[in-house]
Formats: structure tokens, C-alpha cells, sequence
């Protein structure tokens, strides 16, 4: 018996990588799944309906159920459309997991807006016309399970890819909104940030992509056991997958405060603000070799 058995998942993205596996994954426990994919490059030219239908076929092959779906989720119908192909279908959806993506990377002060628009309409926009057609549903039936898909360029910053670390924060902060105002529903909503081999990362300098190795199959696991009944108490988190490795992410909050009893000035807050405050430095300044603070000239 399957941990989904019975159970109906629409994954996007997944025609490549960790949407293909995914999708593999969640078929492999017993779901019927909605394989879609609009099958274009990485920086997301050229669709063709080739992906997921390849998939398609990879499931059914496994002794699964599985229907393809090409549309786009950058567009409200896109996202409508992967949802009313569960319904229609398979009469029901339980599990929406969203992995579409494409980059555009360039420095912020190059980016064209063009650049800008294409990756947050497929990245951040792209959960949002999917996950309003789903949770409309899964209000309905009270339950339902979703899984959204960040990165560490959006949680900890990317110097290259201002429009991709904007849409994958972005994402963050739909998880949490969606996880509290679904939480009445029985309806979880958790965010996975992962690090995997696949034609995305390809893209990365070498260094990077060494840190990146691993396969993308082992993302499944993951999301298959947050789309199961037994994690059902699970919501909100934000859990990074890479190879045999979960680590939970912490949520930001206040590190130190400080109050003036008249109200603070400029040059009052100047006074004290280094030990007072400090900073909570970026992660990725030292990873990355950044120098900071700035050598005096
Ligand atoms: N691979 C990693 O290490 C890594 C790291 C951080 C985050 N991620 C995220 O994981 C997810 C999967 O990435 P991947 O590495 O498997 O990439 P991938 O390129 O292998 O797969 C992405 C898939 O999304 C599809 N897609 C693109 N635009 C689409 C659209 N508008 N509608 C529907 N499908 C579309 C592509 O055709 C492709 O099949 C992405 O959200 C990515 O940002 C991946």
C-alpha cells in the first residue's frame, strides 16, 4: 500500500529534473498525477508539449496514472487549466506541488525589464495561478497538501540573479501567508529549497555546482512524505533537500532591539548603533569571497 494511494497531485515543472522526479516519486506511492510542463529552455524559450508528455509516459510505463499538461503557469488560464485537468480527470486533487522555473540571469543594474518580468512571472507568479484555483478546492473539501518550491539565491541572496532571488523570497512569503490563512482547512502548505544536479544548474560557475551535486530523484522522498497523510501537522516550513541531507530552515525574526525614550535622531542612533545592533552579515558575503566592509581608499 502506497503513502498515496488514492490521492490526486498536479506537479508543474514537471516535465525536467526535480519536477520529473517528483512527479516519478509521488506516482510511485500510489497518486494519479497532473505532469505539467510547458516545455521550454532554461531561460524558457522555445515550448513544446515533448516534456511532459515524456513523462507522462515514464509513469504509465512504472504501472502508474498520469495525463500530461503543456500550458504555461506564468498566465492565470495556464494555472486554471492544470487544475481543472485534475478535476476533470480524476475527479478530485489532494497534492499541488510547483517546480516550474527558468533563469535570467544579470547583474540588477543590466537587468532589462523584459528579464525582470519573465522569471517573477514564472517563479512567484507562477504558484500563485495554480495555488488560488487549488485552494479554492481544497477549501471545499478541507484538506489538501502544497508544496512550493524556493532556492538559497532567494533565502540567502544571489548577486546575478536579482529577478530569481526576488520571486524565490517572494515565494517564501506566499508560503507562510497561504500555510496561515489555510491552516483552518487542514490544508498544509510547505516550502522546499533544494540542491540538485539538473540543466538549471548546469549554469552555475564550477565552484557552485560542485556544492550543488546531487541527484534530483532525491528531492521526492521529501515531498512525497509532506503530501502524505503523516504530515499532516507539518506547515509553514521552509526545508532544504540536498542528496541524502534535510536541514530545516529557521523564520526571520527580531536578533536584538533597541528603544530610546525620546525617540532616536540620526546622530543618537549613529552613537550606538554598532553595539548596540550590529548586523546579522550575509551568509554569502564571505561564501562568496565579498569583501566587507570596504578597505578605506
Ligand atoms: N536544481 C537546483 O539545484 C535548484 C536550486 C534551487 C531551486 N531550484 C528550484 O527547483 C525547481 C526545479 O528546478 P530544476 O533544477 O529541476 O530545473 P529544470 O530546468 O530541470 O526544470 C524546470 C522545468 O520547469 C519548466 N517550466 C519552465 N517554465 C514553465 C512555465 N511557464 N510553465 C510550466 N513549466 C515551466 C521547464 O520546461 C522545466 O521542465 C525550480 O523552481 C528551481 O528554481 C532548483
Amino acid at each position: 500500500m502506497g503513502l498515496l494511494d488514492g490521492k490526486v497531485a498536479v506537479v508543474t515543472g514537471a516535465g525536467n529534473g526535480i519536477g520529473r522526479g517528483v512527479a516519478l516519486g509521488l506516482a510511485h506511492a500510489g497518486a494519479r498525477v497532473v505532469v505539467n510542463d510547458f516545455g521550454v529552455t532554461v531561460d524558457g524559450r522555445d515550448p513544446s508539449s515533448a516534456a511532459a508528455q515524456a513523462v507522462v509516459k515514464e509513469i504509465e510505463a512504472l504501472g502508474g496514472e498520469a495525463i500530461g499538461n503543456a500550458e504555461s503557469v506564468a498566465t492565470m488560464a495556464g494555472g486554471q487549466s492544470i487544475v481543472d485537468a485534475a478535476l476533470a480527470r480524476f475527479g478530485d486533487l489532494h497534492i499541488v506541488v510547483c517546480c516550474a522555473g527558468i533563469l535570467r540571469e544579470r547583474m540588477i543594474f543590466n537587468m532589462t525589464e523584459e528579464e525582470w518580468d519573465a522569471v517573477v512571472a514564472v517563479h512567484l507568479k507562477g504558484h500563485f495561478t495554480v495555488m488560488r484555483p487549488a485552494t479554492r478546492h481544497m477549501r471545499e473539501k478541507r484538506r489538501g497538501r502544497i508544496v512550493t518550491f524556493t532556492s538559497t539565491a532567494g533565502l540567502e541572496g544571489s548577486p546575478g540573479q536579482p529577478n530569481y532571488s526576488a520571486a524565490k523570497e517572494g515565494v517564501v512569503g506566499l508560503t507562510r501567508s497561504t500555510a496561515l490563512a489555510m491552516a483552518r482547512y487542514g490544508v498544509t502548505v510547505n516550502c522546499i529549497s533544494p540542491s540538485a544536479e539538473t540543466r538549471m544548474t548546469e549554469r552555475l560557475p564550477d565552484g557552485r555546482r560542485a556544492q550543488a551535486a546531487a541527484p534530483p530523484e532525491a528531492v521526492a522522498p521529501v515531498v512525497t512524505f509532506l503530501a502524505s497523510d503523516r504530515a499532516a501537522h507539518v506547515t509553514g516550513q521552509v526545508i532544504h533537500v540536498r542528496g541524502h541531507q534535510v536541514s530545516l530552515w529557521s523564520h526571520p525574526a527580531p536578533l536584538r532591539a533597541i528603544t530610546s525614550r525620546e525617540g532616536w535622531t540620526p546622530e543618537a542612533l549613529a552613537e550606538v548603533y554598532d553595539q548596540a545592533l550590529g548586523q546579522d552579515r550575509l551568509r554569502r558575503l564571505d561564501a562568496l569571497g565579498i569583501p566587507w566592509p570596504p578597505k578605506a581608499e
